[in-house]
């Protein structure tokens, strides 16, 4: 919601971002899962793809109200066998589904090995799948993990039939971040239609003050540049709250985190301050949830841990406060923005705008509605309270979404699905150490499951393509699932 390019820039000939950073409440623009890395597509494979269009229900708790849309959905029939027996299926989630995952990625290395035909069904509400003329906060009400599980049954239905598969075929989901979770629980509810699911990074447990977030960030932070880089990034946050706090700080709060508003001399709300806090907490909130992963990326990929840390506890830059401001020129830069913007209000008008052609329907407004009414999942510090996120549900959707609604939805998402004790089966959990998400996510083998928790690795690592950097963790993790999959096909 930063980076907005100020009204300065209106003659907007640079090919610069405005609107939405690139990351925030631990989504990246776009959706959690980003696109796999890796060689470049190899010719003749991707022309195999297809895009096509499934008539869904827009409610599935009414069998009376008959309203259809179009859901979007992707296919790729090139590795299955005559048999045709087992299908996989990649759960779209928070953002557009992409057509690169369907030649690319760690589960087309198991469709090959294990002759799968390939699906990828987009989330509703995500990407081209509008169930409703617009965004409006009545639409949303139809947005639920529930209706998501349903929208997989009756698509699994029907490709069972159009594609005659074997009457015992076998369908493996598999998910990442959010749709990590809905790989476990649409085992868990249609057990009869998926037979087993890989979920990678999926946060299970819905909670509304994720503080333990930031306290995975700070161990990651430890874990790469110690003490000392952990801190070097409290105490210029310590500095930056100072500054705030009179004058001559706010003017040069402006100068070094190049602000699109000043915030000397006007008033900021006690919302423009964690939400400057916010953004950038973001920048190590984000390079720890993607730290070192092989995603395909239109810039370099090549800012870690490593890189802020170093920034850091580099004293040759001054005093902690202004190595933040050379993280941020680096965030920045990166994203190619021109200022950062902090302003609430701002921030709000943006993602009121219910019209599928606005920016925030990348996914934005849709991820937040979610948490409003399913999740929580606010990632508090001492500087970014929990009314900041509450006020944001009131704020965006109408006064009804206030702190009663939130609680009501997180507790029964819980009490629809089981938490962090879901009763299913034939699901391998997987996690990296250093995701923050790996916090409300399955991090212990039970007698139902297995659950794999990757060390130092980052928000779903292993989904994409394997790549010589892999540590020796990752490449482990990687055999345990493929012969977990393996399993599951092999089992009568
Ligand atoms: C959120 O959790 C943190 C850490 O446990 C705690 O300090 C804070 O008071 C909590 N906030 C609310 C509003 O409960
Ligand atoms: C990342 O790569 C780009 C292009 O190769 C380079 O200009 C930039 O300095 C690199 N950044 C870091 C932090 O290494
Ligand atoms: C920034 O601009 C460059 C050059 O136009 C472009 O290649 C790149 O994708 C942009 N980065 C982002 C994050 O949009
Ligand atoms: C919503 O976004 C669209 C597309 O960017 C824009 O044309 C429209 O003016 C915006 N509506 C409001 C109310 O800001
Ligand atoms: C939320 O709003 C409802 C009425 O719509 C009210 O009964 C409830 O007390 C409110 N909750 C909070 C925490 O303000
Ligand atoms: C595993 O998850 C439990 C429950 O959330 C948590 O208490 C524990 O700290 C986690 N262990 C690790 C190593 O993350």
């Amino acid at each position: 919601m930063r980076g907005f390019l100020s009204l300065i820039t209106c003659f907007a000939i640079l090919q610069n971002v405005r609107g939405w950073r690139e990351f925030s409440r631990g989504r990246s623009k776009g959706g959690n899962l980003g696109l796999p890395g890796g060689d470049d597509l190899v010719r003749g494979e991707h022309e195999k793809v297809t895009t096509e269009w499934f008539t869904q229900y827009l409610d599935h708790s009414s069998p009376t109200d008959s309203r259809t849309w179009k859901q979007r959905y992707f296919v790729n029939d090139q590795y299955v066998n005559q048999r045709r027996d087992v299908a996989f299926l990649m759960i779209g989630g928070e953002g557009e589904a992409s057509i690169q995952w369907m030649t690319k990625g760690a589960w087309i290395n198991y469709a090959k090995k294990f002759n799968a035909i390939c699906f990828q069904l987009e989330h509703r509400y995500y990407g081209k799948s509008h169930p409703t003329a617009d965004l409006s906060t009545e639409n949303l009400q139809y947005l639920t993990s529930e209706q998501a599980l349903a929208d997989i049954a009756y698509f699994i239905e029907e490709m069972n039939v159009k594609y005659e598969l074997s009457p015992n075929v076998k369908w493996i989901a598999f998910g990442g971040s959010y749709p990590g979770s809905l790989a476990a629980w649409v085992r868990q509810r249609y057990p009869h239609l998926v037979y087993g699911s890989m979920a990678a990074s999926g946060p299970l447990l819905a909670e509304i003050n994720f503080s333990e977030y930031f306290t995975v960030v700070y161990n990651d932070l430890k874990g790469t540049g110690g003490d000392k880089c952990v801190s070097a990034v409290k105490q210029a946050f310590y500095q930056v709250d100072l500054l705030t706090r009179h004058m001559v700080g706010q003017r040069n709060l402006d100068k070094l985190f190049v602000l699109c508003d000043s915030i000397a001399g006007t008033t900021s709300s006690s919302e423009d301050i964690a939400n400057l806090f916010e953004t950038l907490n973001g920048h190590f909130a984000e390079t720890a949830q993607y730290n070192k992963d092989n995603r395909m990326s239109k810039v370099p990929n090549n800012i870690t841990l490593d890189t802020l840390c170093n920034i850091m506890v580099n004293d040759k830059l001054g005093p902690e406060v202004n190595r933040l401001a050379a993280v941020n020129d680096l965030m920045m830069k990166r994203n190619n923005q021109t200022c950062l913007d902090y302003k609430y209000d701002k921030m709000i008008s943006d993602m009121r705008n219910v019209s599928w052609g606005s920016e925030v329907s990348e996914g934005g407004r849709q991820w937040y509605y979610q948490t409003c009414t399913d999740f929580g999942f606010y990632q508090t510090t001492d500087r970014i309270p929990l009314d900041f996120f509450i006020k944001q549900c009131s704020d965006i959707f109408g006064p009804k979404f206030n702190l009663t609604i939130v609680e009501r939805g997180v507790q029964r998402t819980n009490t629809l699905y089981g938490g962090l004790n879901p009763s299913v089966t034939n699901v391998i959990f997987v996690q990296g150490s250093y995701d923050p998400w790996h916090a409300l996510g399955i991090n212990k083998s039970t007698k139902l499951y297995p659950a794999v928790v990757i060390d130092s690795a980052s928000h779903c690592e292993n989904m994409y393509s394997p790549s010589v950097y892999d540590s020796e963790a990752l490449r482990q993790a990687r055999i345990q699932i493929e012969e977990f999959i393996g399993n599951l096909l092999k089992s009568a």
